[in-house]
């Protein structure tokens, strides 16, 4: 799934007319100095949101007791997410969160009494798209209100990264919105949502250092699916100087493994067969709650921080053995992932762990040292081949995957074709590709001029996609005739085939209705792992003869799990 609205993106993206990247080169330098040295840190968006200076508080009800039965208010809620798999799992929370209190969800927007979009703020395309939903809702708030239903008004409520981003500034804008909520407030939403029924905004933009949900439940809005997310951490203390994250969801901190453990088995019960552990940098994993298994491990040669390596409590290696280990025919995933945090440990667990997709997110960003350098990644082009190469030779099979930014600020063609020549080493499997978009509040913002002109990101977007499409057809073509483990997921909408997901999260579909089964045959349903031989490769698409319903024991101990090798050609 995160794949699919990833591609659909990136489809997008290739299509994109201008960015309209915010240009600072019209700020005097005198003003761009004190910006640069009056600019806010980090620090000053988790105090000032922590109520340590300047708080930015929760909006009180005064009349309104802390006990209120909210379940009174039983009203009806359509969730719109945009941005990343993150996104998605919080709306999952947001669901768990209001259905306790006696919410109702609907699909159709004219039952709709309640709007919330859960909103990305990564790049200024990402923000266009939301402004846009917001011009229809707003029209829809309209014709409610002059209908006969206007005793029951719509509300509007925007959840997530932009809400954090832009705070009280999204009602003053779009004076249709009654509710704002941080990635960090969805257990406040309840009584948002109660403080608009007298017909008044609410915002709620704390961040937290310690929220992470862990004790809610997230209720999944495709109850049939054969997949679900679990977030392990949330926010992000990288501080890349290109990105907004850290500013929209605040300090990294990692949930206790046990409760991520139990998340994993519950799903295990209800027949879900693919857990993708969620976060924004998950490798770099720490439950601080438990004594630390393993020492200390450093940092691979050529790799930094800008924080303070952290110490003690149960490491990524630690949590992906755990989770493993529930249920050997559960499929673990995982994303995002940074490439200063692969251990031999977690290497090693990947690679002994048949239900572990050897499947290795490695976002490089660019492929040269110096724009590497402004963008604050920690690592040079040569210490991320080398880390290439390392995870090549501890895992023979494994895919790769990367997201690649061009026209980031100062880049120059020759860095850029740094970029492409890094792709064109590596052979990733999948990349995402986006033309760079200063966000405010960032370090880039701050100490650099986004100088790259958009029609020349927009080539050099093109340029990278076009690598991309060519290598990642040459990899898929080297498939045909390989057999592949594919978890199906159902009826592929466009092909009326059966439609399932390789290790790779590669889409591979399928004609057979009814396949051998142990000793007999028996028709394929969706959560079955089919063994499928390949005998067509597109870009994003594999199409095969399915051979029989098997498991991930039985498909690597045909294989003989030892030579494993012999999947690939
Ligand atoms: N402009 C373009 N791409 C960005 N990303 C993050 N911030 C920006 C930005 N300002 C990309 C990075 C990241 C992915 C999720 O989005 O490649 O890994
Ligand atoms: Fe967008 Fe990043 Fe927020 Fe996800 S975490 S919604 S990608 S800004």
């Amino acid at each position: 799934m995160w794949l699919i609205h990833r591609a659909k993106r990136l489809a997008k993206l290739s299509n994109v007319n201008s960015l309209k990247a915010r240009c600072k080169c019209d700020v005097p330098s005198t003003r761009l100095k004190d910006k640069i040295k009056n600019g806010p840190d980090l620090k000053y968006f988790i105090t000032s949101s922590n109520g340590i200076s300047e708080p930015v508080e929760p909006t009180r009800i005064p009349y309104l007791p802390d006990n209120i039965n909210f379940s009174t208010a039983r009203r009806k809620v359509y969730f719109d997410v945009y941005g990343c798999q993150m996104n998605l799992n919080d709306i999952e929370i947001v669901w768990s969160i209001l259905k306790k209190e006696g919410f109702e969800r609907t699909e159709i927007e004219e039952e709709a009494d309640i709007f919330l979009v859960m909103t990305c703020a990564i790049r200024e395309g990402a923000e266009n798209k939301i402004w846009y939903r917001l011009d229809h809702l707003r029209g829809f708030k309209r014709r409610r209100a002059n209908s006969k239903k206007k005793d029951s008004p719509v509300k509007i409520g925007i959840l997530g990264c932009m809400a954090e981003r832009l705070k009280e500034k999204l009602i003053e804008k779009e004076k249709a919105v009654d509710v704002v909520a941080g990635p960090d407030s969805y257990r406040d939403l309840p009584r948002l949502l109660a403080q608009t029924d007298s017909g008044q905004t609410a915002v709620n933009v704390l961040l937290s250092l310690d929220e992470t949900y862990a004790d809610v439940v997230p209720v999944r809005l495709n109850q049939d699916s054969v997949s679900a997310f679990i977030s392990i951490m949330r926010g992000c203390d990288n501080m890349c100087t290109y990105c907004i994250v850290p500013f929209t969801r605040g300090r990294e901190r990692s949930r206790a493994a046990a409760s991520v453990v139990d998340e994993v088995r519950q799903l295990a019960e209800q027949g879900v067969r693919e857990v993708t552990l969620l976060g924004q940098n998950v490798n770099s994993y720490r439950d601080v709650t438990q004594p630390a298994n393993l020492t200390h491990t450093k940092l691979a040669e050529g790799f930094k921080t800008v924080y303070k390596s952290k110490k003690g409590g149960l490491r990524f290696a630690d949590l992906l053995d755990q989770v493993s280990s529930v249920d050997p025919e559960m499929r673990i995933r995982f994303t995002a992932a940074h490439p200063k945090d692969f251990p031999d440990e977690v290497l090693q667990v990947i690679s002994e762990r048949p239900n572990i997709c050897k499947m290795l997110h490695l976002p490089a960003q660019s492929g040269s040292s110096a724009v590497l350098e402004r963008m604050r990644r920690g690592y040079t082009r040569e210490a991320y081949l080398r880390l290439v190469d390392h995870v090549k030779a501890r895992i023979p099979e494994v895919g790769l995957s990367t997201d690649m930014i061009c026209g980031f600020c100062g880049e120059t063609e020759n860095e850029f074709q740094e970029t492409l020549s890094l792709m064109d080493l590596v052979d990733y499997n999948v990349a995402f590709l986006f033309p760079y978009s200063m966000r405010e509040k960032t370090a880039a913002f701050r100490r650099y001029t986004d100088d790259v002109p958009d029609h020349i990101k927009k080539d050099r977007h093109n340029r990278m996609m076009e690598l991309y499409r060519k290598k990642c057809q040459i990899l898929n073509d080297k498939e045909v005739g390989n057999t592949h483990l594919v978890l199906v997921e159902g009826i592929d909408k466009k092909t009326g085939r059966f439609m399932g997901r390789n290790e790779f999260y590669l889409k591979v579909v399928f004609d057979e209705v009814e396949l051998p089964c142990g000793e007999g045959r028996r028709e394929v349903k969706p959560g079955d792992y089919v063994s499928v031989r390949i005998d067509e490769a597109r870009l994003s698409v594999l199409k095969g003869t399915a051979l029989r319903v098997t498991s991930i024991g039985e498909f690597y101990r045909d294989l003989g799990w030892a030579d494993r090798k012999l999947l690939r050609n």
